[in-house]
């Protein structure tokens, strides 16, 4: 354990590290430890994790059993290469395959989401003899050249000089935001599947590998898609011989109160892709799971694709650990129980506050979309705003204990699905509070 003080923890960190997606003068909040649902920085100053950070830690911090497996597998296998079997990594394939849908056969193992993505790519690519790729806009699936090409968010741009070929982008079921007052989900999701039909015929059915679609679009604002889309693209995918990727790095693992978010529309994807909530980030591990046909292609073809880490023995042994947590300690039993509970209190925070335009959450997934106006849904800053209005926000949050993240005009509430509901309701007491202070400084 490193034993660097708060002075000597901000000045090496500002010296020599580069963090992602900041500019290099910014000076993150030094943290010490964490515990439960909260971390704290050097000043014993506490935070409610209302993100479970990057929406990874669902178990919270300080969880026992996987401290335990990990210490285990450290003395007895620290690492073996992918190439080798080892008793983790097959007892945690065999685990995934038994919580999937009945289609699915097999685990591959990444580090993390964007490496799973690029896996995906590879493995729809070959499988198919196709080369296109759909995918949304709004959807995050990684920063590598292909998982961030694949991404519909501008996060993307910085790799697109010059893009990477054979990505083609759709736009997904923002029904807040479309100008077409659907009476129900039904019409929605009608709408969006037969303009998913027509971008088809355009690119050439007979050319497209996959329909990559994050199951809930998570970080660009919890967009929950209606009742019937997600079964309207498996439609698509099986009359076309294209296959349907869902990517649940982030909505996988309990975080919706189902152990897959696709679960919800019961569907069956053809590929899985994971991360996150898998290890609950205690160790970085990803990966996809494919179907029965996919892993009989592959049974006498050779996959191209390999990592050092891929399955790596503690990451493998914490995914053990932690899968078996979310059943002990009935964690998709809690996440639906708590996340009723913050429904409710979302909708009344929409009822109370100006600045609230739309509010989106199943399970302990949710976001809170800001407007100037609630009648004409103007939103609180323009896309691809710079002005910090939304950092600023996230800023008042997290002075206040209260910390998570948000793009555009969202703010994400995603925090462990340990959470009990006193927990959920002080924390969401500071949000309510800081959207006092948005509605008299900011409309
Ligand atoms: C839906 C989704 N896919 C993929 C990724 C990329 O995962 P990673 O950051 O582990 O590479 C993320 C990360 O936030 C994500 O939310």
């Amino acid at each position: 354990m490193s034993k660097l003080n708060r002075e000597q923890t901000i000045t090496y960190d500002k010296k020599y590290n580069q963090h992602p997606w900041l500019k290099g003068n910014t000076e993150p909040i030094p943290i010490e430890k964490a515990e439960g649902i909260f971390f704290y920085d050097f000043n014993g100053k506490k935070y409610y994790d209302m993100s479970s950070q990057l929406s990874c830690v669902n178990i919270g911090y300080g969880n026992e059993d996987v401290i335990q497996a990990v210490n285990d597998q450290v003395k007895t296998l620290p690492y073996i290469a992918p190439a080798y079997a080892s008793a983790p990594r097959s007892e945690l394939a065999k685990m995934l395959v038994e919580l999937a849908p009945d289609n699915i056969a097999k685990v591959f193992f990444t580090c993390g989401g964007s490496d799973a993505n690029e896996a995906a790519i590879n493995m729809a690519r070959t499988y198919t003899g196709r080369s296109k790729i759909f995918s949304r806009y709004r959807s995050y699936h990684g920063s590598t050249l292909g998982s961030g090409n694949l991404s519909g968010d501008p996060r993307r741009f910085a790799l697109e000089h010059p893009a990477a070929t054979g990505f083609v982008k759709f736009q997904d079921p923002y029904v807040y935001r479309s100008d077409i007052p659907f009476k129900n989900d039904h019409e929605a999701s009608a709408y969006y599947i037969n303009k998913i039909k027509e971008q088809i015929a355009y690119e050439g059915a007979e050319n497209i590998a996959a329909i990559f679609v994050e199951s809930i679009t998570g970080a660009n604002g919890v967009i929950i898609p209606p009742d019937g889309y997600l079964q309207g693209i498996r439609k698509i995918c099986d009359e076309n011989g294209i296959l349907m990727i869902c990517d649940e790095v982030m909505a996988g693992f309990g975080r919706t109160g189902k152990m897959f978010a696709f679960e919800h529309w019961n569907v069956k994807p053809d590929i899985i892709t994971f991360a996150k909530g898998v290890t609950s980030g205690y160790v970085q591990l990803g990966g996809i799971m494919i179907s029965k046909e996919i892993a009989k292609f592959y049974e006498d073809k050779v996959f191209q694709y390999g990592l050092t880490y891929s399955g790596h023995s503690l990451a493998c042994a914490a995914g053990v650990a932690c899968v078996n947590y979310y059943k002990k300690a009935g964690l998709l039993e809690n996440t639906q129980k708590v996340g009723k509970v913050l429904g409710e209190l979302l909708e009344e925070i929409k009822q109370k506050h100006k600045c609230v335009g739309d509010v989106r959450y199943i399970g302990l997934f949710a976001a809170v979309e800001f407007v100037k106006d609630k009648e004409t849904k103007e939103p609180l800053v323009p896309y691809a705003d710079q002005s910090g209005t939304m950092g600023k926000i996230i800023g008042l949050l997290k002075e206040r204990g209260f910390a998570t993240f948000g793009r555009e005009n969202n703010i994400n509430i995603a925090p462990p699905l340990i959470i009990t509901e006193e927990q959920l309701r002080e924390a969401m007491k500071i949000f309510d509070e800081v959207l006092d202070i948005v509605d008299e400084t900011y409309l």
